[in-house]
C-alpha cells in the first residue's frame, strides 16, 4: 500500500516505520505539507487542535481512505461530532478511528508480547479493509467497535477510561479483547496448578507421593505447604 503520514512525531512517525518494515511504500508528511496524491490511504497523526491547519497543507486529498489517530488532548471544534468527523469534513472519502487507543512508546515492544495487543477501531465500511489490514501490519488484531458514529466513543475512551488506568499506577499498557476460548492454555498444560512437592520425611508423618506426571522434584529439606494429604508414617521394619 502506499500511505501517506501526516505528523510525523510518535504515533506518525512509529507507524510510519512499523508499515515500513512490513513493506508499504510511506510519505511522511510535516508542518511544510505535501502530496498525497498517488496515496492509497492517508493518516492523520497530528495535535486534534492542528487538523484543519495540518491537512490544509497536503494536496491530492480529497476522496482518500482515512485514518484518524488523534484525541482530543490540544482542544477540538465541537461543531463537529468527532474528531474523525471533522477529518471526514475536509477529505471526503471513507473514514476510521483508529490508534488512538495504543500507546505510542510502545510500538517498540508489540513484538515482544506473547498474544498481539488489540487495537479498537471504529470505521465507514469503505475505510474497513484497508484499516484492518494496517492494523495488523503495525502488530495489533483489530476490534472492530462500529461504525463512525462510534468514533467519539473511541476518542472519550482514551481520554477518561485509559487515562485514568494509565494515571492509577499501570503506566502504559497493552490491551487484550478475547473471545471465550481465545485465552485458552495450549494443549497439554494444565489449567490448575498441581502441587509439585516430593516426598519428605516428618516425625509422625509421612507425605503421600504427588499425581503429578512431571519429573520428580529434587528432594527438599525443609517442608513446603504444599502438603495435600497425610498417613501415619510407616513403623519401621514393618
Ligand atoms: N502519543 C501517543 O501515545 C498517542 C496515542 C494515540 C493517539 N495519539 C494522538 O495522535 C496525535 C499525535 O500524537 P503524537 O504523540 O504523535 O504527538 P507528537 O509526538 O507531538 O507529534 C505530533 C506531530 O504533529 C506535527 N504537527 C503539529 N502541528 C502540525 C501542523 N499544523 N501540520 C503538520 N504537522 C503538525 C508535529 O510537528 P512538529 O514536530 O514540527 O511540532 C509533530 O511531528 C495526537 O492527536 C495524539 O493525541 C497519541
Amino acid at each position: 500500500m502506499k500511505i501517506t503520514v501526516i505528523g510525523r512525531g510518535k504515533v506518525g512517525g512509529g507507524l510510519a516505520d512499523r508499515w515500513e518494515q512490513a513493506g508499504h511504500t510511506v510519505t511522511r508528511v510535516g508542518r511544510d505539507g505535501g502530496d498525497s496524491s498517488d496515496a492509497d490511504v492517508v493518516l492523520v497523526a497530528v495535535p486534534s487542535g492542528q487538523i484543519a491547519a495540518a491537512l490544509g497543507k497536503v494536496y491530492g486529498l480529497a476522496g482518500k481512505v482515512a485514518i484518524d489517530a488523534t484525541n482530543p488532548f490540544a482542544g477540538r471544534d465541537e461543531t463537529f461530532e468527532s474528531l474523525s468527523h471533522e477529518v471526514k469534513s475536509i477529505i471526503g472519502g471513507p473514514v476510521a478511528k483508529a490508534f488512538n487507543t495504543n500507546f505510542a512508546d510502545l510500538y517498540d515492544q508489540i513484538n515482544e508480547q506473547r498474544v498481539r495487543p488489540s487495537n479498537l477501531y471504529a470505521s465507514e465500511d469503505g475505510a474497513r479493509a484497508a484499516t484492518e489490514q494496517l492494523i495488523r501490519d503495525a502488530g495489533y488484531d483489530p476490534v472492530y467497535v462500529g461504525g463512525l458514529d462510534q468514533a467519539g466513543a473511541l476518542e472519550d475512551h482514551l481520554a477518561g477510561l485509559e487515562a485514568t488506568i494509565a494515571r492509577s499506577g499501570l503506566g502504559r499498557f497493552f490491551y487484550r479483547y478475547a473471545k471465550p476460548g481465545e485465552l485458552k492454555r495450549p494443549k497439554g498444560r494444565s489449567s490448575r496448578a498441581r502441587p509439585r512437592v516430593a516426598p519428605y520425611r516428618h516425625p509422625g508423618l509421612s507425605v503421600l507421593r504427588m499425581v503429578d506426571q512431571a519429573p520428580p522434584a529434587p528432594p527438599r529439606t525443609t517442608p513446603s505447604l504444599s502438603i495435600v494429604k497425610v498417613a501415619p508414617a510407616p513403623r519401621s521394619g514393618s
